[in-house]
């Protein structure tokens, strides 16, 4: 793997490294290694291959070969369960900026609550996990140097990769160590001020003005959007006035 361990160890706050060449998912070896009394935190789990990569519900993950799979461990926190679509902003936002520069005169930006787009395509996916013994698990997938040639064919109208986009391959360990740099700092900022993190993603939020569908508890709602709102919600002009969701899943609807 091309990641240079001892670097992220020196310039970010991760204070533990777990690497691996394949494994089922980071996000259930993170949560393992915090059953098991895991003391080095945050730490981060790696693998160059996932053979049970996991999405959000019941989605799979699709690590391509030459792509980025890792889990952030971090300690166990009184940040309430309400508050993971938050973390799920933080994350987003800390992949963002740390690919914009990747990726001159493209729209890069976020989704609510968990995805990173580039135009109109998914660059990269993150699950947040919050365990009963509190700890928080951050598990990114990037679209890095992997290939759609190689990808699922359901996914090759609707991913991109940073190689598909600038035919360039992407430092691996120069990534990590700006997106980490991000998420340190966005934790801080979601402990201190949830607001100033909230207003963040809504200015990369790619979703404000188009017409959405969520599916929330069971159920499915269709409005304007009209960004993030200061608590981390989405908010979508229905017929019904704006409405607030806290998590749910959301397209953009075809009838524009
Ligand atoms: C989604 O888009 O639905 C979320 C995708 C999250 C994928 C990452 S890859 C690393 C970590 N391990 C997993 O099993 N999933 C997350």
């Amino acid at each position: 793997m091309s990641l240079d361990i001892n670097r992220i160890l020196r310039e970010t706050f991760i204070v533990e490294v777990e690497q691996h060449e394949t494994i089922t998912s980071t996000n259930d070896r993170a949560a393992e290694r915090a059953k098991q009394g895991a003391k080095n935190l945050p730490m981060l789990v790696i693998a160059e291959s996932q053979t049970a990569g996991r999405g959000r519900g019941a989605n799979r993950w699709w690590t391509g070969a030459g792509s980025l799979a890792f889990s952030l461990l971090l300690a166990p926190s009184d940040r309430d369960t309400e508050k993971t679509s938050l973390i799920s902003l933080a994350a987003g936002l800390s992949v963002a900026e740390a690919v914009k520069p990747l990726l001159p005169n493209q729209a890069v930006g976020i989704h609510w609550p968990n995805d990173v787009i580039v135009g109109e395509r998914k660059l990269a996916g993150i699950l947040v996990e919050v365990l009963p013994q509190r700890h928080v698990i951050i598990g990114i997938g990037i679209n890095t140097n992997n290939s759609l040639a190689d990808a699922p064919h359901e996914l090759r109208e609707t991913a991109t990769t940073i190689m598909e986009l600038t035919g360039n391959r992407c430092d691996h360990t120069a990534l990590m160590v700006a997106l980490l740099g991000n998420m340190q700092r966005h934790l801080v900022t979601l402990l201190r001020s949830p607001e100033e993190l909230a207003a963040a993603a809504n200015e990369m939020c790619l979703q404000r003005g188009k017409l959405l569908t969520i599916i929330s508890g069971g159920q499915t709602d269709t409005g304007l959007c009209q960004g993030i709102s200061s608590d981390g919600a989405l908010l979508l002009k229905t017929n019904a006035g704006v409405r607030s969701f806290y998590s749910g899943i959301a397209a953009i609807s075809k009838k524009q």
